[in-house]
Formats: C-alpha cells, structure tokens, sequence
C-alpha cells in the first residue's frame, strides 16, 4: 500500500510537497533475545517498514536470520516486512520468503546471474520486487531492469555488518539513479542502506531517497523509538 502511495507521489509535480521519507528501521541491531520487543517498538512508531537483513554466510561474511524467524515476528506487525537477501541464488527461497510473511523481497544484482527471471518470479510470488547494488556497483548497469523493479536498494556501506560509516559516493549514485528513473518516467522507490542517522537523512531524502534503512542509529541506542521518530523528521 505504501509503495503504491509512494509512486503516485512521485508522478505529481515537482511544485508540490514531497511526501515524507519512509523510515525502515532493520531489526539487525536489534536485541535478538527480545526480538518481540523490537518488533513491537517499530510497530507503535510511525515507520511504515521494517526491513529485515537476512545473510548466509557466502554473500556476505556473515549469518543473520532465515524465513523462520520472519515468520515468527509476522504475527507481531502490520508493518510492511522490507526482506533484504544478501544470499546467493536466491530464486530457490522466493516463495519461502512469500510464505514467511515478506511483502518486498530485493536481491542482489552481484548474486543474480539471470535477474530478470529472478524479478518476474518475485512479482509472480505475489511480492514488490527490489534489486540491491553494492557500493562499488555503478547504478547504470541497472539500466535495463528498471522497468520491471518496485525497488532499487542502494548499499551505502559494503554488506553483512550493521553499525558502519555512510560511503558519501552514495550520493553521485543517488543521483545518477534518480536522473535514470526522471529520464525514463519511472516510478520505482529508491531505498539507501547502511550508516544512515539524523546526521544525513535529510540530506539524503534530498537528493531524492524515498526510504532510508536505519538499525544501529535506531537499535544502537537506549531509546529506539525516540530514534525513529527523530529520523521520520
Ligand atoms: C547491511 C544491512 C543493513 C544494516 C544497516 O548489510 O543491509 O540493512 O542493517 O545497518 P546500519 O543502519 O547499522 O548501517
Ligand atoms: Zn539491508
């Protein structure tokens, strides 16, 4: 629903209030032995998602949670369940993911050798379909998949690892990927992801991100809901 909202909005004209950032808080800083505590933070906030940060190990030199335990949150949440694979192949888990709970799913595009296939299965699922790109991948090579994407992640750290430092040539590529979806009248969301705090969100929401992942800056600190609602400013 709210994606849907989110490209309506940006179809209107420039002139016109830009909608509110979406927050999206990643339950990866989270105290995994109160995850249910977690969850529910997120849920009395205004966050409309919350991204879930899923790892196996090979992809990225780190393990963090599979399809059980997003399906034992979904009962926790109405929020809309933001599922970022930093897994290989992962055209084997799709529906694994639908079934689990996860409204969006996203890929990497280092981790898809044939990712138009893997889109159209993701949407065939019946979920948003997002591509994520590392770092040191150059927005243009999404060129031709743009078409087909809800959702295009920007990695503003290199992934596996929460509590990372902003890469600042996030922003040339932001903007890059947002003269690709003017140019082209697209309406995909862009989503940025690692290091992000009350230091360069409004910058970031400036140079055109529509969601913005938060977990250290939420999870890392001893009030995470007053962290969220200072991010949602
Ligand atoms: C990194 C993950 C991020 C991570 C962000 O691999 O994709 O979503 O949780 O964490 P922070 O906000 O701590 O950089
Ligand atoms: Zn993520």
């Amino acid at each position: 629903m709210q994606g849907r909202l989110f490209r309506a909005a940006l179809s209107v004209p420039l002139h016109l209030p830009a909608m509110a950032t979406i927050i999206a808080p990643s339950l990866l800083s989270a105290d995994f032995a109160r995850l249910a505590q977690a969850v529910e933070i997120v849920e009395a906030s205004p966050a409309p998602w919350l991204h879930l940060d899923v790892m196996d190990g090979v992809f990225v030199p780190n393990i963090s949670f599979g399809f059980p335990v997003i399906k034992a949150i979904r009962p926790l949440s109405k929020k809309i369940f933001d599922v970022h694979l930093m897994i290989v192949d992962p055209d084997r888990y799709i529906t694994a993911f639908r079934d689990a709970g996860a409204d969006h799913l996203t890929v990497h595009y280092e981790a898809c050798t044939h990712l138009h296939r893997t889109v159209q299965a993701i949407k065939a699922a019946g979920m948003k379909a997002g591509v994520a790109i590392n770092p040191h991948t150059p927005v243009h090579l999404l060129t031709d998949i743009l078409w087909d994407l809800d959702q295009v992640i920007l990695m503003s750290v290199n992934p596996g690892f929460g509590g990372q430092g902003f890469i600042p040539g996030t922003y040339r590529k932001l903007n890059a990927l947002n003269e690709l979806r003017r140019i082209h009248g697209l309406s995909f969301l862009i989503e940025v992801d690692g290091g992000i705090n009350t230091d360069n969100a409004a910058e970031l929401s400036r140079h055109g991100a529509d969601a913005l992942v938060a977990g250290n800056s939420v999870f890392g600190t001893s009030d995470p809901a007053e962290a969220i609602r200072r991010l949602a400013k």
